[in-house]
């Protein structure tokens, strides 16, 4: 008897499985999963089964078909870090930045971070939604099935939490799923210019507590979507002893730790992100090889933001390599914001960091997919190709993996099925 199903994936030239019973690591991080003539059948927004297209196509009586003859399937993208709910832009600071300026500068200034958040404070909720909205159609359609987002351009109560509505209408409107993030600790706002600390405490005693209120009500906590609390550890931003406190304020109120950690500069925010047990720590462009080591012992996860270094022209990369070896779980994310990462597209990070930090085509793959969704708690539902986890899976026009970030500029992405959903992006 052949059982009825919602929707049957066949013959596909490759079939990608990213599978893993968790992050992967070292030699592991080159197996893709690669099963070549296989299919994939879905039920109920869920895959049912992976396997040789011939013994799917007998088994299963899909209500649609799609046939995915000289593709590619392979999971959604997931993007693990993401500044994608901000008011303006900053395409003057740009150009000043190519006339030699450097991101730091500018945010001493005045600019970078703080003009965002001016632009921020001054956008209304459904303001920063319609333009969430248009960036997370533009995500889906270049494969990213999951987006975490940070908050971080509000920095007093009412607007970090303007931003979190923002982002939980984000999550009821669009098909992508959505892990929220606090960054309350994204920089000093101006009426703390003089007073850092005592901003520190402002986030500990009232954002933190407030925060952590509105995720308990959200659609967020009903969903089993986590919530972490993030701080940008950086010389002239928040030192580790200021990061130190915040991340701890955090965890007493059951926020795991992420951290922006040596992005520029090596302070030590690495090690304190192994101390503390964060699901991540993420930049990591200066880390000394020290902690590096002690980063591959650990459970904490590296996310490689390249796509930075790329438009910040720094020509500096993280050691990824290194990592790698030392026994890290890394993953690859775009931080797109407006400031330091104006990059939507994972697959152009994937190529990036397939040509300036020498990962094969295979680690960026399983970088961008299962070991990203570990480092944002989700890695159990979704991130891989496997029977029970939800059916987020891409139809690539290329008959090899290897084609998504060997072809730069151009979308490779041609459908999209999200919980079982079938999107084209013809
Ligand atoms: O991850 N480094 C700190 N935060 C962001 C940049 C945000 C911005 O410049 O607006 C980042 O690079
Ligand atoms: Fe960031």
């Amino acid at each position: 008897m052949r059982q009825s199903i919602d929707l049957l994936l066949t013959n596909a030239a490759q079939v990608i499985t990213c599978a893993a019973p968790g992050p992967k690591r070292g030699a592991a991080l080159a197996d893709v999963g690669l099963m070549e003539d296989g299919a994939v059948a879905v039920d109920d927004g869920v895959i049912v089964e992976i396997g040789p297209a011939a013994a799917l196509n007998a088994r299963y009586t899909p209500r649609t078909r799609l046939d995915a003859t000289g593709k590619v399937l392979c999971p959604g993208f997931v993007d693990c870090h993401t500044h994608l709910v901000f008011g303006g832009e900053r395409v003057a600071e740009f150009e000043r930045k190519l006339a030699g300026a450097t991101y730091q500068e500018l945010l001493a200034a005045g600019g970078g971070i703080l003009s965002t958040m001016r632009a921020t404070r001054a956008a209304p909720l459904d303001s920063l939604v319609r333009t969430g909205q248009r960036r997370l159609a533009a995500l889906l359609k270049l494969g990213t099935t999951t987006v975490e987002i940070k908050s971080g351009y509000g920095l007093d109560a009412a607007n970090e939490l303007k931003m979190l509505a923002a982002i939980e209408q984000l999550a009821a409107t669009a098909p992508l799923d959505i892990v929220p993030t606090f960054l309350g600790a994204h920089a000093v706002p101006p009426e703390y210019a003089d007073l850092p600390d005592a901003y520190v405490e402002l986030v500990c005693n009232e954002l933190l507590p407030a925060v952590r209120d509105w995720w308990a009500r959200s659609r967020f906590a009903a969903s089993g979507v986590p919530f972490f609390n993030d701080v940008f550890c950086e010389a002239g931003v928040f030192d580790v002893r200021q990061t130190r406190r915040i991340l701890e304020a955090g965890q007493r109120l059951g926020l795991r730790p992420k951290i922006h950690a040596d992005e520029f500069v090596a302070l030590g925010g690495t090690t304190l992100a192994i101390e503390l047990n964060a699901i991540s720590a993420d930049h990591l462009d200066a880390t000394p090889q020290a902690e590096i080591a002690a980063l591959g012992a650990s459970a904490t996860l590296a996310v490689l933001l390249p796509g930075v270094n790329f438009h910040l022209g720094s020509g500096r990369f993280a050691a990824v390599r290194a990592m790698i070896e030392a026994g890290a779980g890394v993953a690859l994310a775009t931080d797109f914001n407006p400031g330091s990462a104006p990059i939507l597209s994972l697959p152009l990070v994937m190529a990036i960091a397939c040509r300036y930090q020498r990962l094969t085509p295979a680690e960026a793959l399983n970088a961008a997919t299962i070991n990203a969704a570990y480092a944002i708690g989700l890695g159990d539902r979704l991130g891989s190709l496997e029977a029970g986890k939800q059916a987020d899976v891409l139809i690539v026009n290329a008959p090899d993996y290897r084609h998504l970030v060997y072809w730069l500029g151009e979308n490779l992405v041609e459908g999209v099925v999200k919980r079982g959903e079938v999107m084209s992006n013809a």
